[in-house]
């Protein structure tokens, strides 16, 4: 019943987006942008109380999604395999696999994950942690991910794995989302040394995206094989979707954009994205699991994380949508 009830509010979510998604690019690119910043609902957006622990724990949930996707990728096998240790006892991912990569790009991404797996030691060996979440790193997963992007059904449906490409386009999603949360963070951290541990983190995943999208950049205008749309417009869409996911505005930008969102006005070429001072945008935690769940609700699991981040904040939330739930039954029962 509930899981019906979860799959058509998704279809008509992702029905909305789409004719959104048609408004909006008739309206061009600019207008999004002034919609999407007008309809952030401040409370939404505000970031949570929590103290140092759980805030940086918070973060080991997007640590371990990108070991987890770098080192299945480029290696074929994930932190199971490379240290044990440190999934404290988490399941396995659901379709992780290595890609079709070549030298260059499986060099690259074979190096990131070993990084990621330093990021969840690092944290764990300080702060503590917790189980590895259950992650969802199948095809499927990103190709769902992919048409609500693009606004209908990609055909043949997106393959991460399938190319260097393809994945450099799937991870877009993931090492820029990490940098805001820890952008976010660090104002709300009290003591000097784990501010120091997440600027540290932050520094890494920073240039992790910038390399992603300087790859990306020097193929912006080839159209992603076998679809219509070019290397840039897939960014867009990324971007697009993010920003609507996250719900509190624009924050999020292709490699390629207008000039009113480039550097000082300047430059439609977008290579790292960040505000009009050119400085990272910040997420709160909430908005990241908007937008890692792909339902645009921190109390709504999906994406990829289909049972729920792991740690007390992601918890906080989903204990809440348990108790909305039993609040609702409550209702229910007494007509
Ligand atoms: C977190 O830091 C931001 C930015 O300094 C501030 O606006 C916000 O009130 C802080 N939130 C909490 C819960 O401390
Ligand atoms: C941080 O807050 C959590 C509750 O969310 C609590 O269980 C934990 O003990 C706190 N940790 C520290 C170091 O204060
Ligand atoms: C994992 O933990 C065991 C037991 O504590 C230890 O012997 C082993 O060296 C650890 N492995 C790694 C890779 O850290
Ligand atoms: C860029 O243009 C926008 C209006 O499109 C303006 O608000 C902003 O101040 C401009 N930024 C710079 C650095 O000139
Ligand atoms: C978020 O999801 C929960 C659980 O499905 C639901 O109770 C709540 O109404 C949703 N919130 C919004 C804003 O859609």
């Amino acid at each position: 019943m509930k899981a019906m009830h979860m799959a058509t509010s998704s279809i008509s979510y992702f029905t909305t987006a789409f004719v959104l998604l048609l408004a909006l690019e008739y309206l061009g690119l600019d207008q999004l942008v002034i919609g999407s910043t007008t309809s952030c609902a401040r409370n939404r957006c505000r970031p949570v109380r929590a103290n140092d622990t759980d805030l940086i724990q918070f973060a080991l949930n997007l640590e371990y999604l990108e070991t987890e996707l770098f080192l299945n990728a480029a290696l074929g096998r994930g932190l199971d395999y490379i240290n044990p240790n440190l999934t404290l006892g988490g399941p396995p991912p659901i379709g992780a696999q290595k890609a079709n990569l070549d030298p260059l790009v499986r060099s690259i991404i074979e190096e990131f994950g070993y990084q990621e797996v330093g990021h969840v030691r690092a944290i764990i060996t300080r702060l503590g942690g917790f189980p590895r979440p259950q992650l969802d790193l199948s095809r499927e997963n990103f190709a769902r991910l992919m048409d609500a992007a693009v606004g209908y059904p990609l055909n043949p449906p997106f393959n991460i794995y399938a190319s260097s490409i393809n994945f450099l386009l799937g991870s877009y999603c993931i090492p820029h989302v990490g940098l805001n949360g820890y952008v976010g963070t660090i104002p709300n951290l009290t003591r000097p040394d784990n501010r120091r541990l997440v600027a540290s983190l932050m520094g890494v995943e920073a240039g992790q995206d910038a390399v992603i999208r300087a790859l990306l950049y020097k193929f912006a205008f080839l159209k992603v094989y076998p679809y219509e749309l070019t290397v840039a417009d897939f960014t867009n869409h990324i971007s697009w979707l993010r920003n609507e996911l996250g719900r509190c505005g624009n924050k999020d930008e292709g490699i390629i954009v207008p000039e009113t969102l480039g550097a000082e006005n300047r430059t439609w070429s977008n290579v790292l994205s960040a505000d009009w001072e050119s400085l990272t945008y910040a997420r709160t935690q909430p908005e990241i699991l908007r937008i890692v769940y792909a339902t645009g609700n921190e109390s709504w699991p999906g994406g990829f994380f289909p049972r729920g981040a792991n740690g007390n904040i992601a918890m906080r939330f989903l204990k809440n949508n348990i108790i909305a739930d039993q609040n609702n039954l409550q209702e229910a029962t007494k007509h």
